[in-house]
């Protein structure tokens, strides 16, 4: 079988024939490239199946992606994500070439923020240590004293609190920040008003009504990302990542995913036999990245993401601080 005929297996049922045969030769044009300019596509969790399972490289949420991006030897790095993604790839990458295939595609957590207001923060709370979600831009994390991911939240202020922290302020996702004052009570966490545009849309009567229709048989997770009172009514929560996780080890029969749909796609596709419950909502700036645009990229080597050189020392710092307390 040829490497496109696999993943048209792989797509099944996500694409019909003709649509596919739309798809396949950008498929096959951005493998070729990626071969001919030593590139790699990463793709966060988020993007559409096309590109999750036929173009990616590197696939995961957005802290793996920096962090096999730093271990791969391609020179070139395709981001199929959001800016602040790219940027982190920047950051962790400086010496590799990191493109954009659209500059447009933003984060409503990442706008939500600017190194200026973590400076005013920091004057009004000299003492209480800043951790800084990665949907963030450099520059904010470049203010921080430790970032933080949807996936090690809980541990980073865990280990803050064994430091001997009392307060932390944790921005810009309010809500990740409520959802994880609820792990660690010891330790009294401020924030900021940021939020998820997609993941503020679900409400926990949505969960009551699907629970109340399917009853025992279907397993709720949710991203942190969601309101306290969506995580409170679901059956489990984690980043993209950690959601994708306990779908493969637990196999559950029913799932209500609540979170981007482009992520019930692509585990649709690689695990069959699980059902998925359709309730979810798209994120704009995550589709704005499509496969002519992924070709285009490559093509013209644009567009080039910069981060200044000092930008880049001190929010390495942040980052590093991260993987050193959540090891
Ligand atoms: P994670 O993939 O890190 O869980 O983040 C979710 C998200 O919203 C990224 O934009
Ligand atoms: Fe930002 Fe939410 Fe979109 Fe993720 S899903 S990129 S957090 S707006």
């Amino acid at each position: 079988m040829t490497a496109l005929q696999h993943i048209r297996e792989k797509l099944g049922a996500q694409y019909s024939d003709q649509t596919w045969e739309g798809l396949a030769p950008y498929i096959e044009a951005i493998n070729r490239l990626k071969r001919k300019k030593n590139a790699v596509v990463l793709a966060h969790n988020y993007m559409t199946p096309d590109i999750f399972h036929g173009v990616a490289d590197i696939v995961g949420d957005s802290l793996k992606l920096a962090q096999e991006a730093a271990k791969c030897d391609a020179a070139v790095i395709v981001q199929a994500g959001v800016y602040f993604m790219a940027e982190t790839s920047k950051i962790l990458c400086p010496e590799k070439t990191v493109l954009m295939p659209d500059m447009e595609a933003g984060c409503s957590l990442s706008e939500s923020i600017t190194g200026a207001d973590v400076r005013l923060l920091k004057e009004k709370f000299p003492d209480v240590p800043v951790v800084t979600y990665v949907n963030t831009s450099a520059e904010v994390k470049a203010e921080s004293d430790v970032c933080c991911t949807s996936g090690n939240a809980t541990k980073i202020i865990k280990a803050l609190a064994r430091e001997g922290h009392k307060q932390v302020l944790m921005i810009p996702d309010e809500y990740l920040a409520m959802n994880t004052q609820r792990e660690v009570p010891e330790v009294k966490i401020l924030t900021w008003k940021g939020k998820c545009e997609v993941h503020e849309r679900f409400t926990a009567d949505d969960v009551r009504d699907i629970k109340s229709r399917y009853g025992d048989s279907i397993y709720v997770i949710a991203h942190p990302e969601c309101h306290p009172d969506v995580i409170a009514a679901s059956d489990y929560s984690g980043s993209t990542a950690q959601l994708q996780n306990v779908i493969e080890t637990k196999q559950p029969a029913r799932v209500l995913l609540i979170t981007e749909c482009s992520m019930g796609d692509n585990l649709q596709a690689a695990n069959p036999k699980v059902e998925f419950v359709r309730s979810c909502f798209m994120c704009p700036h995550m589709k704005r990245i499509t496969l002519p645009k992924i070709l285009k990229s490559l093509e013209t080597m644009t567009t080039e993401v910069h981060v200044p050189a000092d930008v880049i020392a001190r929010a390495q710092k942040s980052v590093n601080r991260m993987l050193e307390l959540s090891r």
